[in-house]
């Protein structure tokens, strides 16, 4: 079976209402990342931040996965598919996708601040001030926040050097070193973008230009009947 990666960003989650952050009217508009996306804000204003998470973890259960997320569990069909994506949303769970990893962590799950691997199952609660994880330190989101390392980024890499078919849909490789990513996919790997602007990527690449519930569909039907 041919192997299939397929790199996510916020974008992929945008029609089933999800704000993207660097669009007009994204969320980074709206707050400033070292107010809410730091451990410096953490600590400054613990309950900022929680109910920043809070207020986004609301959202993601009053939201469903959309066409683009479920046109990827097709491919599993016939191919070998690899999710990573820098969501931290589930919905690429909920339609169905079996094998996920998360670059940014997922708002479903809580931490402790001193272990990192002490990780609980938190579902829609919100984290308050007094919440303990099991060590006993305050609960903090299982959110990697900029400049913080990102663990899974390792396993990330070695799954793009096994690609076959690399597929990036709705990222503006803004932000490393997931937009690295593409770096480790061979050269022989057919690699398709998706995403209604143009973003900077430095290989050849086959573009779709156009949201991703019609983007990936286009993707998908062309890799299902190209075998
Ligand atoms: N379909 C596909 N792509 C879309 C759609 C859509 N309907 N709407 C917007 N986009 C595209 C935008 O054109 C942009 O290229 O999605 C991309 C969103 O980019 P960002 O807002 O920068 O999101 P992302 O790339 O996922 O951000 C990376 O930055 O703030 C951090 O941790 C956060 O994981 C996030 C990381």
């Amino acid at each position: 079976m041919k192997r299939i990666v397929v790199l996510t960003g916020a974008g992929i989650s945008a029609e089933s209402g999800i704000s993207t952050f660097r669009d007009s009217d994204g969320l980074w508009e709206h707050y400033r990342v070292e107010d809410v996306a730091t451990h410096e804000a953490y600590e400054r204003n613990p309950e900022l931040v929680l109910n920043f998470y809070n207020e986004r973890r609301r959202q993601l259960f009053a939201v469903e996965p959309n066409e683009a997320h479920r046109q990827l569990v097709r491919l599993e069909e016939r191919y070998d598919v690899q999710i990573i994506t820098q969501n931290i949303d589930d919905l690429h769970e909920c339609a169905g996708s079996r094998h996920v990893l998360h670059l940014h962590g997922e708002l479903s799950k809580g931490r402790s601040d001193v272990n990192p691997d002490l990780i609980v199952e938190i579902g829609n609660r919100d984290i308050k001030i007094g919440d303990l994880a099991p060590d006993g330190t305050q609960l903090r989101p299982h959110i990697v926040w900029f400049g913080e390392a990102v663990p899974n980024i390792e396993p990330a890499a070695a799954m793009c050097e096994e690609a076959d078919i690399f597929i990036v849909v709705g990222t503006s490789m803004a932000v490393y070193p997931a937009a690295g990513l593409i770096h480790y996919v061979p050269r022989e790997a057919a690699c398709y973008v998706v995403d209604p602007k143009e973003v900077p990527v430095s290989r050849k690449v086959t573009f779709i230009k156009e949201v991703a519930t019609k983007g990936v569909a286009e993707v998908v039907e062309r890799l299902m009947s190209n075998i």
